[in-house]
């Protein structure tokens, strides 16, 4: 560990100059005198006086360095039984023409663009078409359903949406023009035109705000960079909060591409001319993040997959992957380990493939239990290297540092934390926990380039959310501790946030639905403990007077509600009925107390507890699996 700590102690001896130096890394139109602007504390903004573009530094600059005729993209997908092979010259061409097409169609530096789109290349191409003319894109994960889409237009007031006719799932097609008919209709703001993807496997018939991809390209002229400034926004990323509303995360150019160049290589041990796949989505932050931009930030080649861990067509799905394209690092969700063990626990798919090129397996996105820890260290003989960070961080906040310095890696934790960040253990008052003692795992302000800088439109609301519970600190919404050796071990959120497959949701906006239905008088959505998916959401409702109802009839309808206005991804299956919920003396429902029990965690009955037998009695109703009925 001593570069590690070499590092760390250089940053916090003087974090602007190591901040500056790791600047060096990116392209810079006009490089930045001024390293980080402190003047409107709690809000922070690094580079004020940089100006880039974040397209030019993924590609064109790639393309400058030879890297032309190098693979930029492998995309992938058994589920339409397609492959592309996308050189960076190729890349460089399809981005500058979309960035054109977009310029035809009203988009200027500044204007927001929403992208709702399955994992195909041209996801990746309209992202850096919109960092190309310095618009700020929106990606919305294809799961959520319209009313979700809906909030997202409102919030962001895109001029431009980008989309597909359609996204595959295993089994069904994702029909999305609908959707997005459905939420233009229920916006207030709209969008002057929708750009649609046209797949074969099921094309749309396009109305009269709805422009062909294919035409739009024929036309276009291509568009070149727009510089920026660094503190010019470059997407907005939405992402569950502890209300319905969702928060538009803001990601800066600068410090991001600054981020994303200093994690690939610190963080993840990845450089220009290695194969890298994040199996994730486009819609949530490791797409971004480690999809597209640090890879291509980094000369490296992305991959991008459309399909499942399993069933597509089988469990050695990924391990054919990593041969075929000779991948050097993977990353994945923990849940899509657990998949393929559930399905090939002896590994025997795993052994039919060359996976010799993969250095690390690298899993991140919910908690990393123990046993798929082991299962995969065995079987793939490889480090296996849990990360910690959120949609807001951007970028690793606790890792094993593979490129600077691997260490011993601890199952139950992330290891250590990553240089740029200062993170604390507090208790409720604020008071420092010592090793060993659970708290609130917060992280001391400023924080690094490419962590949020504020929410979008709403800087009270980022203050309020992140800053005000501890101040000086910005909340993660975790718990955890640190051990003897400074090694952080991650909880679990203290708020209503859970994550389901490694797809971060609210229980909050599910309550919301469940409480709309007629016969609901009350309710609370706990996460509960689920052996593939981590955590899923189980709805404990209680029946207004005198209602009587079949509980498959009241599931089947609330479980209906939940998937129309957030989306199958909200994955909400069980709903139990109760004749009460635990509650203080003032009528609060003790959700916090519900969901430490639900996550094995130590709680204190609170001393203002209504009626401990309530508590009682639904205790065992927060833990294991229930059956349907
Ligand atoms: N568009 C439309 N629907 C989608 C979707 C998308 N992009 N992604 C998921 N859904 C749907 C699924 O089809 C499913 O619908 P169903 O209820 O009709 O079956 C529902 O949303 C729930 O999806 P999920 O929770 O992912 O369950 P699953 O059974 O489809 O797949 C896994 C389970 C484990 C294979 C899958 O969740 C997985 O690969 N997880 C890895 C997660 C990941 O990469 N997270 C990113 C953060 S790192
Ligand atoms: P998201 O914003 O979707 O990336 O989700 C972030 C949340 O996922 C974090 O706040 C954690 O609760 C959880 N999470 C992500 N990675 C890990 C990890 N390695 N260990 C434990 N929890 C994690």
């Amino acid at each position: 560990m001593v570069g590690y700590r070499e590092v760390r102690r250089l940053w916090q001896d003087d974090p602007i100059d190591f901040w500056r130096a790791a600047a060096k890394q990116i392209d810079w139109i006009s490089a930045p005198e001024n390293i980080l602007d402190r003047s409107r504390a709690p809000l922070y903004h690094w580079y004020p006086d940089g100006v880039l573009n974040t397209c030019a530094n993924a590609l064109d600059r790639q393309v400058a360095a030879g890297r032309g005729d190098q693979v930029a993209i492998y995309y992938d997908s058994p589920l339409t039984d397609s492959k592309q092979a996308i050189t960076y010259r190729e890349l460089l061409d399809q981005v500058a023409l979309f960035a054109g097409g977009l310029a035809s169609l009203g988009v200027h530096k500044s204007d927001r663009v929403l992208i709702y789109m399955p994992m195909v290349p041209q996801a990746a191409v309209a992202m850096l078409a919109c960092a190309r003319l310095g618009a700020v894109h929106s990606v919305v994960f294809g799961g959520f359903a319209a009313a979700e889409l809906a909030a997202r237009i409102d919030d962001a007031e895109p001029v431009v949406i980008v989309s597909a006719s359609c996204g595959i799932e295993p089994g069904r097609i994702v029909e999305y023009q609908p959707i997005v008919e459905e939420a233009i209709k229920l916006a207030g703001h709209k969008p002057t035109a929708v750009v649609v993807l046209q797949r074969a496997q099921s094309p749309a018939v396009l109305g009269a705000r709805e422009v062909d991809w294919q035409e739009l390209m024929a036309t276009a002229t291509e568009h070149d960079f727009v510089p920026v400034h660094a503190n010019d926004p470059l997407y907005i990323l939405y992402t569950s909060g502890t209300t319905g509303k969702p928060k538009g995360v803001v990601r800066d150019n600068g410090g991001h591409a600054v981020a994303m160049a200093w994690s690939f290589t610190n963080v993840y041990g990845m450089g220009a001319g290695d194969v890298w796949w994040a199996a994730s989505d486009i819609g949530w932050v490791v797409g971004h993040s480690y999809i597209v931009y640090a890879p291509l930030i980094c000369g490296a080649t992305t991959v991008m997959y459309e399909g499942k861990p399993v069933g597509t067509p089988d469990a050695g799905a990924f391990w054919r992957m990593i041969e075929e394209y000779r991948v050097n690092g993977l990353f994945v969700a923990p849940t899509a380990i657990r998949a393929i063990r559930k399905e090939d626990a002896a590994g025997s798919h795993l052994s039919q493939y060359d996976l010799t090129s993969l250095r690390t397996l690298f899993l991140a996105g919910e908690r990393l239990d123990p046993s798929t820890f082991e299962w995969a260290s065995e079987q793939l003989g490889i480090p296996v290297v849990d990360n910690w960070w959120q949609t807001e961080s951007g970028w690793p906040i606790a890792s094993n540092l593979r490129g600077l310095d691997p260490m011993p890696i601890k199952s139950g934790s992330p290891s250590v934390i990553v240089p740029g960040y200062e993170v604390r253990i507090l208790d409720a008052q604020g008071k420092e926990e010592p090793p060993g003692t659970e708290g609130a795992i917060v992280i001391k302000l400023p924080m690094p380039p490419g962590t949020l800088p504020t929410l979008w439109g709403d800087d009270q609301r980022f203050i309020d959310s992140y800053l005000t519970v501890f101040p000086g600190y910005y909340t993660t919404g975790d718990g955890g501790y640190f051990d003897e050796d400074q090694y952080l071990h991650v909880m679990g959120r203290t708020d209503d946030v859970i994550n389901v497959a490694g797809h971060r949701l609210s229980t909050g906006s599910m309550e919301a639905v469940v409480a709309a239905n007629s016969m609901v008088a009350e309710c609370a959505v706990i996460g509960v403990h689920d052996e593939l998916k981590g955590q899923i959401p189980r709805a404990f409702v209680v029946l207004k007077a005198g209602v009587e109802v079949d509980p498959m009839v009241l599931r089947a309808t609330i479980v209906a509600a939940v998937r129309d206005e957030i989306g199958p991804v909200a994955a909400l299956k069980e709903v139990v009925v109760v004749s009460a919920l635990p509650k203080t003396r003032s009528g609060k429902i003790l959700r916090a107390t519900m969901r430490s029990i639900a996550d094995g965690r130590e709680f204190v009955v609170p001393s203002t507890i209504e009626d401990i037998a309530v508590l009682e009695a639904i205790t065992p109703l927060l833990h294991g699996e229930i059956t349907a009925d």
